[in-house]
Protein backbone atom coordinates (compact mmCIF):
# COMPACT_ATOMS: atom_id res chain seq x y z
CA UNK A 1 0.00 0.00 0.00
CA UNK A 2 0.90 3.60 -0.66
CA UNK A 3 2.28 5.41 2.09
CA UNK A 4 2.25 9.51 2.36
CA UNK A 5 1.91 11.06 -0.79
CA UNK A 6 2.81 9.40 -4.48
CA UNK A 7 6.40 10.11 -5.14
CA UNK A 8 6.76 7.38 -7.97
CA UNK A 9 4.33 5.60 -9.92
CA UNK A 10 6.29 2.37 -11.26
CA UNK A 11 4.89 -0.21 -14.24
CA UNK A 12 6.98 -3.36 -14.74
CA UNK A 13 6.28 -6.20 -17.31
CA UNK A 14 7.04 -9.67 -16.89
CA UNK A 15 6.10 -12.33 -19.61
CA UNK A 16 8.52 -15.18 -20.17
CA UNK A 17 9.82 -17.42 -17.65
CA UNK A 18 13.18 -15.63 -16.89
CA UNK A 19 11.58 -12.97 -16.40
CA UNK A 20 10.13 -13.67 -13.37
CA UNK A 21 13.28 -14.09 -10.87
CA UNK A 22 13.88 -10.29 -12.75
CA UNK A 23 11.16 -8.79 -11.79
CA UNK A 24 10.42 -10.21 -7.71
CA UNK A 25 13.28 -8.40 -6.31
CA UNK A 26 12.45 -5.12 -8.03
CA UNK A 27 8.76 -5.17 -6.81
CA UNK A 28 10.04 -5.92 -3.01
CA UNK A 29 12.65 -3.21 -3.17
CA UNK A 30 10.59 -0.84 -4.75
CA UNK A 31 7.52 -2.12 -2.54
CA UNK A 32 10.09 -1.20 0.28
CA UNK A 33 10.27 2.75 -0.50
CA UNK A 34 7.24 4.56 1.10
CA UNK A 35 5.40 6.50 -2.18
CA UNK A 36 6.22 4.62 -4.71
CA UNK A 37 3.30 2.48 -6.24
CA UNK A 38 4.50 -0.67 -7.98
CA UNK A 39 1.88 -2.61 -10.59
CA UNK A 40 3.44 -5.57 -12.20
CA UNK A 41 1.59 -6.35 -15.99
CA UNK A 42 1.85 -9.98 -16.98
CA UNK A 43 2.07 -10.29 -21.05
CA UNK A 44 0.61 -14.09 -20.59
CA UNK A 45 3.53 -15.39 -22.92
CA UNK A 46 4.29 -18.18 -20.82
CA UNK A 47 1.44 -19.14 -19.44
CA UNK A 48 1.78 -22.86 -18.50
CA UNK A 49 1.68 -23.83 -14.84
CA UNK A 50 5.00 -24.97 -14.37
CA UNK A 51 6.68 -21.84 -17.36
CA UNK A 52 4.85 -19.43 -15.21
CA UNK A 53 2.05 -19.64 -11.90
CA UNK A 54 4.87 -21.61 -9.96
CA UNK A 55 7.12 -18.89 -10.27
CA UNK A 56 4.87 -16.67 -8.67
CA UNK A 57 4.39 -18.56 -6.11
CA UNK A 58 8.15 -19.69 -5.14
CA UNK A 59 9.33 -16.14 -5.46
CA UNK A 60 6.34 -14.54 -3.54
CA UNK A 61 5.66 -12.19 -6.42
CA UNK A 62 2.62 -9.91 -5.72
CA UNK A 63 -0.39 -11.02 -8.33
CA UNK A 64 -0.27 -8.91 -11.61
CA UNK A 65 -2.37 -5.86 -11.74
CA UNK A 66 -3.39 -7.41 -15.23
CA UNK A 67 -2.95 -10.31 -17.30
CA UNK A 68 -2.86 -9.62 -21.16
CA UNK A 69 -3.23 -13.54 -21.53
CA UNK A 70 -1.48 -13.34 -24.92
CA UNK A 71 0.34 -17.33 -25.54
CA UNK A 72 1.91 -18.57 -28.13
CA UNK A 73 2.48 -17.76 -31.63
CA UNK A 74 5.20 -16.71 -34.42
CA UNK A 75 7.24 -13.49 -33.12
CA UNK A 76 5.69 -10.95 -35.15
CA UNK A 77 2.15 -12.08 -33.99
CA UNK A 78 3.31 -12.85 -30.53
CA UNK A 79 4.97 -9.23 -30.26
CA UNK A 80 1.78 -7.28 -32.11
CA UNK A 81 -0.57 -9.39 -29.45
CA UNK A 82 1.24 -7.39 -26.86
CA UNK A 83 1.61 -4.15 -28.09
CA UNK A 84 -1.80 -4.06 -29.10
CA UNK A 85 -3.06 -5.43 -25.36
CA UNK A 86 -0.45 -3.24 -23.53
CA UNK A 87 -1.62 -0.17 -24.93
CA UNK A 88 -4.89 0.49 -23.16
CA UNK A 89 -3.56 -0.09 -20.00
CA UNK A 90 -1.58 2.75 -20.52
CA UNK A 91 -4.01 5.05 -21.30
CA UNK A 92 -6.20 3.97 -18.47
CA UNK A 93 -3.16 4.84 -15.68
CA UNK A 94 -0.50 6.34 -16.99
CA UNK A 95 2.89 5.23 -14.68
CA UNK A 96 5.79 7.61 -14.37
CA UNK A 97 8.46 4.71 -15.78
CA UNK A 98 7.78 1.81 -17.31
CA UNK A 99 10.65 -1.42 -16.02
CA UNK A 100 11.13 -3.74 -18.55
CA UNK A 101 13.69 -6.99 -17.61
CA UNK A 102 15.94 -9.13 -20.10
CA UNK A 103 15.02 -9.88 -24.06
CA UNK A 104 12.11 -11.98 -24.57
CA UNK A 105 9.46 -10.33 -26.79
CA UNK A 106 7.26 -9.02 -24.60
CA UNK A 107 10.07 -7.10 -23.33
CA UNK A 108 10.96 -4.96 -26.81
CA UNK A 109 6.68 -5.15 -27.55
CA UNK A 110 6.10 -2.46 -24.53
CA UNK A 111 8.72 -0.87 -24.14
CA UNK A 112 7.90 0.11 -28.19
CA UNK A 113 4.19 1.12 -27.06
CA UNK A 114 5.55 3.02 -23.53
CA UNK A 115 8.08 5.14 -25.46
CA UNK A 116 5.76 6.18 -28.42
CA UNK A 117 3.34 7.43 -25.48
CA UNK A 118 6.13 9.51 -24.19
CA UNK A 119 6.49 7.27 -21.04
CA UNK A 120 10.32 6.67 -19.86
CA UNK A 121 11.54 2.84 -19.67
CA UNK A 122 14.29 1.51 -17.64
CA UNK A 123 16.09 -1.60 -18.94
CA UNK A 124 17.33 -4.07 -17.01
CA UNK A 125 19.63 -6.15 -18.09
CA UNK A 126 20.45 -3.83 -20.88
CA UNK A 127 23.94 -3.87 -23.27
CA UNK A 128 24.50 -7.39 -23.30
CA UNK A 129 25.45 -8.81 -26.97
CA UNK A 130 26.17 -12.35 -28.34
CA UNK A 131 26.97 -10.19 -31.75
CA UNK A 132 24.46 -12.74 -33.19
CA UNK A 133 21.80 -11.06 -35.31
CA UNK A 134 20.21 -14.75 -35.60
CA UNK A 135 19.21 -14.96 -31.90
CA UNK A 136 15.73 -13.12 -31.53
CA UNK A 137 17.14 -12.54 -28.53
CA UNK A 138 19.83 -10.57 -29.89
CA UNK A 139 17.45 -8.41 -31.50
CA UNK A 140 15.00 -7.49 -28.83
CA UNK A 141 18.14 -6.16 -26.55
CA UNK A 142 19.69 -4.32 -29.51
CA UNK A 143 15.73 -2.35 -30.04
CA UNK A 144 15.03 -2.09 -26.48
CA UNK A 145 18.00 -0.43 -25.50
CA UNK A 146 17.88 1.49 -28.75
CA UNK A 147 14.37 3.09 -27.09
CA UNK A 148 15.24 3.30 -23.40
CA UNK A 149 15.97 6.43 -21.56
CA UNK A 150 17.87 4.40 -19.06
CA UNK A 151 20.02 1.32 -19.24
CA UNK A 152 20.57 -0.47 -15.94
CA UNK A 153 23.87 -3.11 -16.15
CA UNK A 154 24.69 -6.77 -14.76
CA UNK A 155 28.14 -6.68 -16.31
CA UNK A 156 31.24 -4.60 -17.80
CA UNK A 157 31.08 -5.78 -21.17
CA UNK A 158 27.38 -4.56 -21.04
CA UNK A 159 29.53 -0.97 -20.22
CA UNK A 160 31.58 -1.16 -23.06
CA UNK A 161 28.93 -2.36 -25.60
CA UNK A 162 26.83 0.86 -24.88
CA UNK A 163 29.74 3.08 -25.00
CA UNK A 164 30.83 1.72 -28.12
CA UNK A 165 27.13 2.10 -29.51
CA UNK A 166 27.47 5.83 -28.58
CA UNK A 167 24.82 6.01 -25.87
CA UNK A 168 25.12 8.76 -23.11
CA UNK A 169 27.19 7.60 -19.99
CA UNK A 170 24.60 9.74 -18.07
CA UNK A 171 21.90 7.15 -18.73
CA UNK A 172 23.73 4.10 -18.04
CA UNK A 173 24.50 2.44 -14.75
CA UNK A 174 26.02 -0.76 -13.58
CA UNK A 175 24.09 -1.68 -11.30
CA UNK A 176 24.75 -5.84 -10.43
CA UNK A 177 22.16 -8.83 -11.51
CA UNK A 178 18.79 -8.96 -10.22
CA UNK A 179 18.32 -12.53 -11.13
CA UNK A 180 21.36 -12.92 -8.24
CA UNK A 181 19.49 -11.19 -6.11
CA UNK A 182 16.94 -13.78 -6.18
CA UNK A 183 19.39 -16.19 -6.12
CA UNK A 184 20.65 -15.49 -3.62
CA UNK A 185 17.38 -14.51 -1.20
CA UNK A 186 15.97 -18.01 -2.15
CA UNK A 187 19.14 -20.48 -1.85
CA UNK A 188 18.10 -20.65 1.98
CA UNK A 189 14.81 -22.08 1.13
CA UNK A 190 15.49 -24.41 -1.79
CA UNK A 191 18.08 -26.59 0.85
CA UNK A 192 14.45 -28.06 1.48
CA UNK A 193 13.46 -29.00 -1.34
CA UNK A 194 13.13 -32.44 -2.40
CA UNK A 195 13.85 -32.70 -5.85
CA UNK A 196 17.00 -35.06 -5.64
CA UNK A 197 15.27 -37.37 -3.92
CA UNK A 198 12.31 -37.23 -6.07
CA UNK A 199 13.59 -37.53 -9.59
CA UNK A 200 15.83 -40.72 -8.26
CA UNK A 201 19.41 -38.56 -8.12
CA UNK A 202 22.36 -38.12 -5.26
CA UNK A 203 23.86 -34.86 -4.74
CA UNK A 204 27.12 -34.44 -7.26
CA UNK A 205 26.24 -37.37 -8.87
CA UNK A 206 24.02 -35.84 -11.81
CA UNK A 207 24.32 -33.14 -14.47
CA UNK A 208 21.40 -30.55 -15.33
CA UNK A 209 20.84 -30.42 -18.96
CA UNK A 210 18.67 -27.45 -20.04
CA UNK A 211 17.84 -26.86 -24.20
CA UNK A 212 15.32 -24.01 -25.80
CA UNK A 213 17.05 -21.98 -28.16
CA UNK A 214 15.60 -22.31 -31.47
CA UNK A 215 19.16 -23.24 -33.06
CA UNK A 216 19.63 -26.14 -31.24
CA UNK A 217 16.45 -27.56 -30.93
CA UNK A 218 14.48 -26.17 -33.82
CA UNK A 219 16.51 -28.36 -36.68
CA UNK A 220 15.59 -32.04 -36.13
CA UNK A 221 19.46 -32.25 -38.33
CA UNK A 222 21.22 -30.35 -35.31
CA UNK A 223 18.96 -31.79 -32.43
CA UNK A 224 19.53 -35.72 -33.26
CA UNK A 225 23.24 -35.13 -32.97
CA UNK A 226 23.85 -32.92 -29.94
CA UNK A 227 21.00 -35.49 -28.32
CA UNK A 228 23.44 -38.74 -29.25
CA UNK A 229 26.50 -37.13 -27.85
CA UNK A 230 24.54 -35.94 -24.45
CA UNK A 231 23.47 -39.41 -24.61
CA UNK A 232 27.08 -40.59 -24.40
CA UNK A 233 27.30 -38.08 -21.49
CA UNK A 234 24.33 -39.12 -20.04
CA UNK A 235 25.70 -43.55 -19.68
CA UNK A 236 28.68 -41.74 -18.06
CA UNK A 237 26.52 -38.83 -15.31
CA UNK A 238 23.28 -39.60 -15.31
CA UNK A 239 21.54 -36.12 -16.86
CA UNK A 240 18.62 -34.50 -15.35
CA UNK A 241 16.89 -32.76 -18.11
CA UNK A 242 13.55 -30.86 -17.52
CA UNK A 243 12.27 -30.45 -21.50
CA UNK A 244 11.37 -26.66 -22.27
CA UNK A 245 7.60 -27.04 -24.22
CA UNK A 246 9.28 -26.09 -27.15
CA UNK A 247 11.88 -28.64 -27.26
CA UNK A 248 9.44 -31.74 -26.12
CA UNK A 249 7.52 -30.98 -29.12
CA UNK A 250 10.67 -30.30 -31.21
CA UNK A 251 11.69 -33.99 -30.21
CA UNK A 252 8.42 -35.32 -30.59
CA UNK A 253 8.10 -34.67 -34.01
CA UNK A 254 11.51 -35.81 -34.85
CA UNK A 255 10.55 -39.08 -33.33
CA UNK A 256 13.19 -38.78 -30.60
CA UNK A 257 12.85 -40.80 -27.61
CA UNK A 258 15.45 -40.22 -25.04
CA UNK A 259 13.48 -41.81 -22.11
CA UNK A 260 14.27 -44.88 -23.71
CA UNK A 261 17.71 -44.38 -23.86
CA UNK A 262 18.55 -44.99 -20.25
CA UNK A 263 20.97 -42.22 -18.53
CA UNK A 264 18.18 -39.39 -18.74
CA UNK A 265 16.00 -38.65 -15.90
CA UNK A 266 13.41 -36.69 -18.13
CA UNK A 267 10.73 -34.21 -15.89
CA UNK A 268 8.50 -31.52 -16.64
CA UNK A 269 10.16 -27.84 -16.31
CA UNK A 270 10.91 -27.07 -12.43
CA UNK A 271 9.37 -24.47 -10.42
CA UNK A 272 12.07 -22.22 -9.34
CA UNK A 273 12.69 -23.74 -5.80
CA UNK A 274 13.45 -27.16 -6.90
CA UNK A 275 15.91 -25.79 -10.29
CA UNK A 276 17.74 -23.89 -7.73
CA UNK A 277 17.95 -27.05 -5.67
CA UNK A 278 18.80 -28.99 -8.52
CA UNK A 279 21.56 -26.72 -9.44
CA UNK A 280 22.77 -26.51 -6.27
CA UNK A 281 23.75 -30.15 -6.07
CA UNK A 282 25.02 -30.86 -9.74
CA UNK A 283 28.08 -31.88 -10.84
CA UNK A 284 27.87 -30.29 -14.25
CA UNK A 285 25.42 -27.78 -15.88
CA UNK A 286 25.12 -28.37 -19.89
CA UNK A 287 22.96 -25.37 -21.40
CA UNK A 288 21.91 -22.93 -23.76
CA UNK A 289 20.01 -20.42 -21.77
CA UNK A 290 21.44 -17.36 -20.87
CA UNK A 291 20.18 -17.08 -16.68
CA UNK A 292 21.78 -20.59 -15.84
CA UNK A 293 25.38 -19.80 -16.86
CA UNK A 294 25.14 -16.16 -14.40
CA UNK A 295 23.62 -18.67 -11.56
CA UNK A 296 26.24 -21.32 -12.23
CA UNK A 297 28.83 -18.60 -11.01
CA UNK A 298 26.99 -17.50 -7.98
CA UNK A 299 26.59 -21.51 -6.83
CA UNK A 300 30.10 -22.45 -8.21
CA UNK A 301 28.81 -25.62 -10.05
CA UNK A 302 30.85 -25.83 -13.82
CA UNK A 303 29.14 -25.01 -16.25
CA UNK A 304 29.31 -25.88 -20.28
CA UNK A 305 27.78 -23.64 -22.51
CA UNK A 306 26.30 -25.67 -25.89
CA UNK A 307 25.90 -22.29 -27.71
CA UNK A 308 28.71 -20.70 -30.25
CA UNK A 309 28.41 -16.91 -28.14
CA UNK A 310 27.23 -16.00 -24.87
CA UNK A 311 26.31 -12.54 -23.98
CA UNK A 312 27.14 -12.94 -21.15
CA UNK A 313 31.28 -13.07 -21.61
CA UNK A 314 31.77 -12.44 -17.65
CA UNK A 315 30.55 -16.29 -16.87
CA UNK A 316 33.36 -17.14 -19.00
CA UNK A 317 36.20 -14.66 -17.55
CA UNK A 318 35.36 -15.86 -14.07
CA UNK A 319 36.31 -19.41 -14.69
CA UNK A 320 33.12 -20.92 -14.03
CA UNK A 321 31.20 -21.00 -17.79
CA UNK A 322 33.28 -22.40 -20.98
CA UNK A 323 31.42 -21.98 -24.30
CA UNK A 324 31.23 -25.37 -25.81
CA UNK A 325 28.98 -25.05 -28.87
CA UNK A 326 27.16 -27.12 -30.36
CA UNK A 327 28.86 -29.71 -32.19
CA UNK A 328 28.44 -33.16 -31.34
CA UNK A 329 32.06 -34.05 -30.82
CA UNK A 330 33.49 -31.53 -29.23
CA UNK A 331 29.95 -31.28 -26.21
CA UNK A 332 30.85 -35.21 -25.87
CA UNK A 333 34.76 -34.48 -25.20
CA UNK A 334 34.03 -31.43 -22.86
CA UNK A 335 31.00 -32.83 -20.99
CA UNK A 336 32.54 -36.33 -20.70
CA UNK A 337 35.87 -34.08 -19.53
CA UNK A 338 33.90 -31.69 -16.79
CA UNK A 339 31.42 -34.73 -15.30
CA UNK A 340 35.66 -35.97 -14.12
CA UNK A 341 36.82 -32.84 -13.41
CA UNK A 342 36.93 -31.38 -9.58
CA UNK A 343 33.81 -29.29 -8.37
CA UNK A 344 34.49 -25.36 -8.60
CA UNK A 345 33.79 -22.73 -6.05
CA UNK A 346 31.94 -20.03 -6.36
CA UNK A 347 33.19 -16.77 -8.19
CA UNK A 348 30.44 -13.83 -8.26
CA UNK A 349 31.26 -11.16 -10.73
CA UNK A 350 31.64 -7.66 -9.88
CA UNK A 351 28.30 -6.11 -7.89
CA UNK A 352 26.30 -9.78 -7.95
CA UNK A 353 26.00 -9.38 -4.59
CA UNK A 354 21.88 -9.44 -4.18
CA UNK A 355 21.76 -6.03 -3.82
CA UNK A 356 21.11 -4.81 -7.46
CA UNK A 357 17.61 -4.08 -6.79
CA UNK A 358 17.92 -1.94 -4.52
CA UNK A 359 20.51 -0.13 -6.65
CA UNK A 360 17.82 0.00 -9.33
CA UNK A 361 15.09 1.03 -6.89
CA UNK A 362 17.37 4.25 -6.13
CA UNK A 363 18.03 5.24 -9.31
CA UNK A 364 14.40 5.20 -10.54
CA UNK A 365 13.71 7.31 -7.75
CA UNK A 366 16.51 9.46 -8.12
CA UNK A 367 15.40 10.19 -11.74
CA UNK A 368 11.75 9.89 -11.97
CA UNK A 369 10.48 10.87 -8.45
CA UNK A 370 8.03 13.60 -7.86
CA UNK A 371 6.82 15.36 -4.55
CA UNK A 372 8.85 14.53 -1.92
CA UNK A 373 12.04 12.54 -3.63
CA UNK A 374 12.19 15.98 -6.01
CA UNK A 375 11.70 18.07 -3.22
CA UNK A 376 14.50 16.27 -1.11
CA UNK A 377 16.98 16.45 -4.16
CA UNK A 378 16.94 20.42 -4.62
C1 LIG B 1 11.26 -17.49 -24.66
C2 LIG B 1 12.18 -16.32 -24.92
C3 LIG B 1 13.61 -16.71 -24.58
C4 LIG B 1 13.70 -17.29 -23.18
C5 LIG B 1 12.72 -18.44 -23.07
C6 LIG B 1 12.75 -19.07 -21.69
C7 LIG B 1 11.58 -14.82 -26.80
C8 LIG B 1 11.94 -14.44 -28.17
N1 LIG B 1 12.18 -15.93 -26.33
O1 LIG B 1 11.60 -18.51 -25.58
O2 LIG B 1 14.42 -15.55 -24.65
O3 LIG B 1 15.02 -17.74 -22.93
O4 LIG B 1 11.41 -17.95 -23.35
O5 LIG B 1 11.82 -20.10 -21.58
O6 LIG B 1 10.82 -14.13 -26.16
N2 LIG B 1 5.05 -22.88 -24.68
C9 LIG B 1 4.24 -23.67 -23.88
N3 LIG B 1 3.93 -23.22 -22.64
C10 LIG B 1 4.38 -22.04 -22.16
C11 LIG B 1 5.20 -21.26 -22.98
C12 LIG B 1 5.52 -21.69 -24.24
O7 LIG B 1 3.81 -24.74 -24.27
O8 LIG B 1 4.06 -21.69 -21.02
C13 LIG B 1 5.41 -23.33 -26.03
C14 LIG B 1 4.80 -22.45 -27.10
O9 LIG B 1 3.64 -22.98 -27.59
C15 LIG B 1 5.87 -22.36 -28.14
C16 LIG B 1 7.15 -22.72 -27.43
O10 LIG B 1 6.81 -23.22 -26.15
O11 LIG B 1 5.66 -23.29 -29.16
C17 LIG B 1 8.07 -21.56 -27.33
O12 LIG B 1 7.54 -20.48 -26.54
P1 LIG B 1 7.94 -18.97 -26.86
O13 LIG B 1 7.37 -18.05 -25.87
O14 LIG B 1 7.69 -18.70 -28.30
O15 LIG B 1 9.51 -18.87 -26.76
P2 LIG B 1 10.56 -19.68 -25.91
O16 LIG B 1 11.25 -20.63 -26.80
O17 LIG B 1 9.97 -20.18 -24.63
Amino acid sequence: MTVGPKILDVLLVAGARPNFMKVAPLCRALDAIPGVRTRLVHTGQHYDRNMSDTFFADLEIPDPWRNLGVGSGSHAAQTAEVMLRFEPLLDEDRPDVLVVVGDVNSTIACAMVAVKKGIPVAHVEAGLRSFDRTMPEEINRLLTDAISDVLLVTERSGMENLAREGVDPSRVFMTGNVMIDTLIRSREKARASDVTARLGVAPREFGVLTLHRPSNVDDPSKLGPLLDALTDVARECTLVFPVHPRTRQKMKDAGIDLAARGGFVLCEPLRYLDFLALMDRARVLLTDSGGVQEEACVLGVPCLTLRENTERPVTVEVGINRLVGSDPARVRAAALAAVRAPLSTPRPPELWDGRASERIARILLDRYGRGRAAESRS
